[in-house]
């Protein structure tokens, strides 16, 4: 369904991006995990057209994504539901704003929708004529999502959505987009900081650093046998929920050695790869 060639993203000087590789199948999750900065939303800005690519190719279904004309297709959920959402607008102009600007202007049809996509993530038609503000961290993430489907997306990048969140939120947020990528056959693109958010819920993953991918796999594997040292530090300050083990669970520090100009993204086995 997509597929990210040799993409570099390039700011001024600064290589925020440089040559990464990877590909989302239809009906998967495929997390994109790493330290903040090290890239990531400069990816998914770019997957949905927010900004033209430096360098490589960006495929969707085949196709290259260009700025000019986005595919409504591939929608995004952002970091920071605050500021992602208008202020000055109502939750039902937010909602609708992507139909609207698609040209349907029946107001009949555009509450109609809204409503339906209001129950879909768990908030009531009653709370359609209030504004951001009036919502807790939690429920503004439930608007962005359905501003979101409401386009009918194939592909959803879902940028650290649970990140600005309660831990306690976090989790009904993560089960409401699982339960939604059933319900839709949504392919999932999400994106976060650290491995324990992504553990559950995505069927490969990839490990960014510094602009980088430095691991790819399946995640069960990458789980059970991380070879990238990066990941591995990781891995190790995901909580393990058995308190013994948690009580004397390690800590790795990532050291990184001094880039070797060797190094490349090497295929070590079927579907798993590694810088090294
Ligand atoms: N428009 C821009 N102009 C200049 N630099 C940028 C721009 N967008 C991002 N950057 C830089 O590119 C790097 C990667 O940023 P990006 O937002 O992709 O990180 P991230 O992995 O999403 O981090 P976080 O987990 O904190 O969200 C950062 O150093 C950032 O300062
Ligand atoms: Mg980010």
């Amino acid at each position: 369904m997509l597929e990210v060639r040799h993409f570099t993203q390039v700011f001024g000087k600064f290589k925020a991006v440089d040559d990464i590789s990877f590909s989302v199948k239809k009906g998967e999750v495929f997390g994109l995990v790493g330290e903040s900065g090290c890239g990531k939303t400069t990816t998914g800005r770019a997957i949905v057209g927010l900004q033209p690519v430096t360098e490589g190719k960006i495929l969707f279904a085949g196709k290259p994504i260009r700025k000019k004309h986005p595919t409504t297709q591939i929608q995004m959920i952002f970091q920071d539901p605050m500021a992602s959402l208008d202020g000055r607008m109502t939750v039902r102009e937010i909602i609708a704003e992507g139909l609207r600007i698609k040209g349907i202007k029946d107001r009949k049809i555009l509450d109609e929708k809204v409503y339906e996509m209001m129950a879909l993530v768990g908030l009531s038609r009653e709370q359609a004529s209030r504004y951001p503000h009036e919502f807790s961290g939690g429920q503004r993430q439930r608007i962005g999502i359905a501003r979101a489907l409401i386009m009918e997306p194939k592909l959803l990048i879902a940028d650290e959505p649970v990140s600005a969140l309660d831990v306690s939120i976090q989790a009904q947020v993560i089960n409401l987009l699982q339960d939604l990528k059933e319900k839709l056959g949504l392919t999932v693109l999400f994106i976060a900081h650290d491995l324990s958010v992504v553990k559950y819920f995505s069927d490969r993953i990839g490990v960014m650093y510094m602009g980088k991918l430095v691991e790819l796999a399946e995640s069960e594997e990458l789980f059970q046998n991380p070879l990238h040292p990066y990941t591995k530090s990781l891995l190790s300050a995901v909580p393990i929920p058995d308190p013994r083990r948690e009580k004397n669970r390690v800590r790795i520090p990532y050291e990184p050695a001094c880039s070797d100009p060797a190094a490349a993204f090497r295929e070590v086995t079927p579907g798993r790869w590694v810088m090294s």
